[in-house]
């Protein structure tokens, strides 16, 4: 006779497992950093919850919560709240590429320097803006400010001086929205001969691409730009190139079109355009937030970079350089440039940022001809002189960018009620 197994704790265990994930709010396995678990709290204070952390760092026990659904909806670092699957569990697994932090449209356009979504999508919580703000990034670059901004139901008003990176922002936030005609146009293209291609055809195709709606003809340019880097760069035929790329693009912005409809997003309006930090077309006292990370163009020539897809579309790149931030003048004239730049660019969100509301910057202290800037140190005095006041500093590791900075900060500034 077969003797009973010996009963195991697992039932009991399980209630009590159970019981401890109906008051938790449990971290996403890859939250790692002591400056993530520092923002983790933060976004969820300020989403209104009142907590104390568990054993291990990787949950906290909830006391009180505002509001159960806006935890679940807007949180950034977190799997779990009460049991339930945070919005962001499905956001960041859709279209996901090898790298944990490039979803949705972000990978569409390889550009150095980006910021890491999940801090964005923590920065617009840590800085109370809810759906219907407006935040405001004065260096969009890759536009991460702006789709994750949109994710979140908040307006996004972002400007940058390269037009590439206006044109991949642009097609980051508004190629949802016309995902039908693009795939038509996808047909379309497909008809036109494409073999044995020059340059100076697929210049043509560009051209072909564009139609009568804007935001196609952006899609398919950056496509274009995309393949041409990929045969400047790595040689690559640049017929393949365009076919592959393309169908990769559609299907990520297919798949930004069914994760919105899933669950139900109400996507916050981006507005691109070209422009500089240091003289904004914004009104005074009119934004309510901005989360940015200034150019570390000083010891990462940008322009350079990019020439080639900048030249394809037709710009000099002389004129954009004199606008850039970092890329002025030579040697010790350079970094008084930028120190100068940095510091009208500081004045400029001061001037256009709402009373009591909050600056969130990331920045670090580049690297030039062997000797870290004190751009860190810059801005934070600089700031105090104008009126905003640094509220937390946190200090954050960085990886990829070695030989041109090696730590960044994580700065939040609060414009005083009295420097209006
Ligand atoms: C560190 S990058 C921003 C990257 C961005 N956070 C992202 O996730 O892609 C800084 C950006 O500042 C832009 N820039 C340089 N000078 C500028 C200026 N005067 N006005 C506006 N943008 C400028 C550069 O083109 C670059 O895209």
């Amino acid at each position: 006779m077969n003797e009973k197994e010996p009963p195991t704790s697992n039932a009991p265990l399980k209630k009590q497992e159970e019981s401890q994930l109906r008051d938790q709010a449990r971290l996403f396995g890859n939250v790692q950093f002591i400056y993530e678990l520092i923002l983790a709290q933060l976004e969820l204070r300020s989403l209104g919850a009142v907590f104390e952390m568990t054993d291990g760092f990787s949950s906290f026990r909830l006391l009180d919560v505002e509001d159960e659904e806006r935890l679940k909806r807007q949180l950034a670092y977190f799997q779990t709240v009460r049991g339930e699957n945070t919005d962001y569990v499905c956001i960041s697994q859709k279209n996901r590429t090898r790298s944990v932090n490039q979803y949705l449209t972000h990978w569409i356009y390889p550009y150095k320097g980006k910021f890491h979504p999940q801090l964005v999508r923590a920065a617009l919580n840590i800085i109370g803006l809810r759906p219907g703000d407006t935040v405001l990034d004065p260096f969009v670059g890759s536009g991460t400010t702006a789709l994750e901004a949109q994710l979140l139901g908040v307006n996004c008003v972002g400007f940058d001086a390269s037009p590439l990176c206006v044109l991949q922002s642009r097609v980051k936030t508004a190629s949802h929205e016309v995902v039908d005609k693009i795939r038509e146009r996808c047909v379309e293209l497909a008809g036109v001969k494409q073999e044995g291609m020059t340059l100076h055809e697929a210049a043509l195709r560009n051209a072909l691409s564009s139609t009568a709606d804007q935001r196609v003809g952006n899609f398919f340019t950056l496509a274009e730009l995309v393949a041409l880097s990929d045969n400047v760069r790595r040689k690559r035929d640049i017929t393949a190139a365009f076919a592959a790329k393309t169908k990769l693009m559609v299907q990520s912005v297919t798949d930004y079109d069914q994760i919105r409809k899933e669950l139900r997003l109400s996507l916050g309006r981006a507005a691109i355009e070209r422009g500089d930090a240091r003289a904004l077309p914004v009104r005074n006292n009119s934004i309510d937030g901005i989360v940015t990370s200034p150019p570390y163009a000083i010891a990462l020539d940008y322009i350079k970079n990019d020439a080639h897809a900048l030249q394809a579309l037709g710009l000099d790149t002389s004129e954009i350089r004199e606008q850039f931030i970092g890329l002025r003048g030579r040697m010790k004239d350079r970094v008084c440039l930028y120190d100068e730049d940095m510091k009208r660019s500081l004045e400029e969100m001061m001037r256009v940022l709402k009373p009591n509301r909050y600056a969130l910057i990331v920045i670090g202290n580049a690297v030039f001809g062997g000797t870290p800037l004190r751009s860190v140190e810059l801005i934070t005095e600089h700031a105090n002189d104008i009126g905003l006041q640094l509220t937390k500093s946190v200090d954050k590791t960085i990886f990829g960018l070695y030989n041109v900075m090696q730590k960044e900060k994580v700065l939040i500034f609060k414009k005083d009620e009295e420097s209006t």
